[in-house]
């Protein structure tokens, strides 16, 4: 069964693009099949991963305009489905993507694909509504800043919104701590009122503020594959063991709980 991830905020520069990259790249090594869907207009994701020319973009894919051989691009042992600015003005298209949750299952179970993670662009419109009804988890990447809690006050009550009308079963994974300098105290201040305010989890593990996760993108690669020994690669592929038992003990509850 392959499960659907989404990464969202409220907010943009918070390390959704980045965690999805690397966390697609450290899942991949686990022996996984891994699709990144790029729903941001920015199209940072593509950008990030050197896919810029081709042909159908996510929408056209959605929309059953192209066939899945034409709309999935393989990159660096990942999947793709790009987008660029020209999504932007497609937003109407989806809002009758009502069956977009058995769509991405029935896309995952047809082309054996254990992940796949959905990059949400910064803002609640139709993309995000769409990617969180369709997802089992969120996790929402937070740079540890005061101002982020803003961001993520607002995607909590989205969430909350998305689970009543659309995806009852979507769960937050946690909130993941992005470009964080431990030896900031505001850093510790922040998780402990993320805690104490909304009840969330967090990640135990944090990725750390790395200037070889800024400058991967320039070479259309993750940190992963670019800097493998750079405390963002180490701290991704920490994060991504969290997530993958994170995701276990989530299963093994709703089994023994069904
Ligand atoms: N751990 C990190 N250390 C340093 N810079 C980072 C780190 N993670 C992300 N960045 C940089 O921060 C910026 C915002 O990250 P990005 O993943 O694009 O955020 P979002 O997708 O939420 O807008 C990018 O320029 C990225 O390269
Ligand atoms: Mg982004």
């Amino acid at each position: 069964m392959g499960y659907v991830v989404s990464f969202s905020n409220h907010k943009g520069g918070t390390g959704k693009t980045t965690s999805t990259i690397n966390i697609a790249c450290a899942l991949r090594d686990q022996k996984k099949k891994v699709l990144v869907i790029d729903l941001d207009p920015q199209g940072n994701l593509s950008y990030s991963l050197g896919v810029t020319d081709y042909k159908f973009n996510v929408i056209d894919w959605l929309t059953d305009l192209a066939t899945d051989e034409q709309s999935i691009i393989p990159v660096q042992g990942i999947y793709i489905v790009p987008s660029s600015v020209s999504i932007a003005t497609r937003e109407e298209d989806v809002k009758s993507l009502w069956n977009f949750r058995y769509l991405m299952k029935e896309k995952a179970a047809l082309l054996d694909f254990d992940y796949i993670l959905i990059d949400c662009p910064p803002t609640i419109g139709a993309y995000t509504q769409i990617a969180l009804t369709a997802s089992d988890f969120v996790i929402i990447p937070i740079l540890l800043e005061i101002l982020s809690i803003q961001g993520l006050s607002q995607i909590m009550k989205f969430i909350k919104e998305i689970k009543i009308t659309s995806n009852p079963g979507l769960e937050i994974l946690g909130v993941l701590g992005v470009c964080v300098n431990e030896s900031r105290k505001l850093t510790n201040e922040v998780l402990e009122y993320i805690d104490f305010t909304y009840k969330v989890d967090v990640f135990n593990n944090r990725v750390h503020n790395n200037v070889k996760a800024a400058e991967a993108p320039s070479f259309a690669k993750s940190v992963i594959d670019y800097a493998p020994e750079s405390t963002s690669a180490r701290d991704y592929k920490s994060v991504t063991e969290e997530l993958l038992k994170k995701i276990e003990n989530s299963t093994n509850l709703k089994r023994t709980t069904n």
